[in-house]
């Protein structure tokens, strides 16, 4: 038996227990509920977290350390046309050609060896083997306990703004090469004009003393040598002042086939037996506001320059046409606003220029020939002559393959049947998904036809030679070959017999900056080949690629 104060104790030992037991109870069940609620938070946040990963507009992607892809966003599914579920589990290789596919190893090497955050700019491919311009910033990825696990690339595309970046150069430029003609052409202006004064006092000195001389054979001969020196000069100053749009012209409507065919005549016996000289005229009158003496000295100086590019002989071809241009070519000086213009082309296959000679030949005195065999003026005197006419300048080089000159000038035109030979300005059929296999070794007039084609409807496939043509074409069913005429790796001519040769009845469309007249008589292409000339605008592209397309020719006519 317990006593009562034993009962006591024991009681109160219980109290204390009990009230222990509950303190521990409530405690536990708090630390577990704010536990949870801690938990709930960091759920949510990292819902969150991947809904923003999710929906931003980059590309969100992770791979592990060897390359194969385990995250792929919508961002990546937008910019590379392929959905996660295609992707995840194939290796990242997928995105790229074999030159990006070392960038990628070096990339993920470099990242693995610590380096941080590499930001790069690079050129991938879309699932349709369309090319993609992206920045790109791979990090590494680490599990919780510092372990490299996989890496981390955030993607955007940068198409448009490299696009966008490279006109605006482009148009800068043309601007500083404008001012810089400007300046030189004030420069010479000026020189020639002090020139001229002290040139007709040379002259005049000289006849005076020539009729005191009369008589004195040894003396008048001199004098007769300092004359001929004079008049060189004077035809010197004339150009420059030509240059500097300092001299008068005469101003008439000329045909520029007829003013062309004068030329050809008179290039015909004085031009050289090594030279194969051709004439293309157009089909219809091509009127031109011009002086004639001035449009003579003009194809003079381009097919002078033309015979000296060919010292082995070659073939030089003049033609005229037209052309209708949209306002926005950036390859011509000075620049032109949209309209017709009447064109005149002088081709050779001569030994062509670097970009960095291209850069300089308009201007007063530049020249790459020998001293004493060129002054420099013929490109400028032609440049003052064409822009003070209104017109422009397209000059198209490839060293050791030729050189296109292309002047445009405005058309006058003539009530009646001149109207005939105008550009159409009908709206061109529309591609209706038709796939094109564009080859072009120019990335920015690559990115440029795709761009045409994409908007006029077309499915658009882009390879930068003949290898990876023929490597698209068999990996996809194509409607039309539209490719260069000149590339490094194949010509395009030599692709489209190969192509042909699985598939005989596949349109190709040539594009070339040489003249078809150019390529035909020297048979880099002949026969009856669809054809279009580079520069052409969005408008002439739609048009001649629609009507090398069977049935849409159909709808056409
Ligand atoms: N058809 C061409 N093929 C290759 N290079 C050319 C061609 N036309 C011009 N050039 C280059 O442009 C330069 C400038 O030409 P330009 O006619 O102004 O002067 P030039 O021919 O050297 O001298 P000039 O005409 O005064 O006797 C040439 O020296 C040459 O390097
Ligand atoms: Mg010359």
């Amino acid at each position: 038996m317990t006593t009562v104060p034993e009962q006591l104790f024991l009681l109160g030992n219980l109290a204390i227990l009990l009230t222990y037991v509950v303190v521990t109870a409530v405690v536990v069940v708090w630390a577990v509920r704010r536990r949870g609620r801690l938990q709930d938070e960091a759920d949510a946040h990292r819902a969150t977290l991947q809904a923003v990963a999710e929906h931003t507009d980059d590309a969100i992607i992770g791979s592990d350390l060897d390359g194969v892809l385990t995250a792929w966003n919508r961002g990546a599914e937008q910019i590379f046309g392929w959905t996660a579920d295609e992707v995840v589990g194939r290796h990242a290789r997928i995105l790229t050609d074999e030159a990006g596919a070392a960038e990628q190893r070096d990339m993920m090497r470099r990242i693995r060896e610590g380096e941080k955050g590499v930001p790069y700019e690079t050129r991938r491919f879309r699932k349709d083997g369309t090319p993609v311009e992206a920045s790109f910033s791979v990090a590494l990825v680490r599990d919780r306990f510092g372990q490299p696990i996989g890496f981390s690339a955030v993607v955007r595309d940068i198409t448009a703004l490299k696009e966008a970046a490279e006109r605006q150069r482009a148009v800068e430029e043309r601007t500083h090469q404008a001012q810089r003609m400007e300046s030189l052409g004030k420069l010479a202006g000026g020189v020639a004009h002090d020139f001229n004064n002290i040139l007709a006092i040379i002259v005049n000195y000289t006849d005076f003393a020539a009729e005191e001389a009369a008589g004195n054979d040894a003396l008048t001969a001199d004098l007769r040598h300092v004359r001929t020196a004079a008049d060189r000069a004077i035809n010197l100053t004339r150009q420059l002042l030509t240059f500097t749009r300092g001299d008068t012209i005469q101003p008439r409507d000329v045909d520029l086939s007829a003013a062309l065919a004068e030329v050809h005549a008179m290039l015909g016996r004085t031009i050289g037996e090594h030279i194969n000289l051709i004439m293309v005229p157009s089909a219809a009158p091509v009127t031109v506001h011009v002086d004639p003496g001035q449009l003579q000295q003009v194809v003079l100086n381009l097919a002078i320059n033309a015979r000296d590019a060919m010292p082995d002989g070659g073939t030089l071809v003049l033609e005229a046409n037209t052309a209708d241009l949209d306002g926005g070519e950036l390859d011509m000086q000075p620049a032109l606003p949209a309209g017709a213009y009447a064109r005149l082309l002088v081709s050779d296959t001569g030994e062509g220029m670097t970009a960095d000679v291209a850069a300089h030949i308009f201007e007063p005195f530049y020249t790459t020939k020998p001293r004493g065999q060129g002054t420099g003026l013929g490109l400028s005197t032609v440049y003052g002559i064409v822009a003070e006419a209104g017109g422009s300048i397209n000059v198209y080089s490839e060293p050791g393959v030729g050189t296109t000159f292309r002047i445009y000038l405005p058309l006058v035109t003539a009530s009646g049947d001149g109207a005939a030979t105008l550009p159409r300005h009908d709206a061109p059929p529309a591609g209706d998904g038709r796939t094109i296999l564009v080859v072009e070794d120019e990335p920015a007039l690559a990115r440029v036809v795709t761009r045409i084609l994409t908007d006029g409807g077309y499915h658009v496939l882009t390879a930068t030679g003949g290898r990876q043509a023929l490597t698209l074409f068999h990996q996809h069913r194509c409607d039309a070959l539209l490719t260069d005429v000149i590339m490094p790796e194949m010509s395009g001519r030599r692709l489209a017999e190969l192509v042909h040769a699985s598939e005989p009845a596949l349109p190709v469309l040539y594009m070339s900056g040489y003249s078809n007249g150019l390529l035909g008589t020297t048979h880099v292409l002949d026969g009856d080949i669809a054809f279009i000339e580079k520069p052409f605008t969005a408008h002439d592209l739609l048009h001649k690629i629609a009507e090398v397309l069977p049935d849409l020719t159909r709808r056409y006519g």
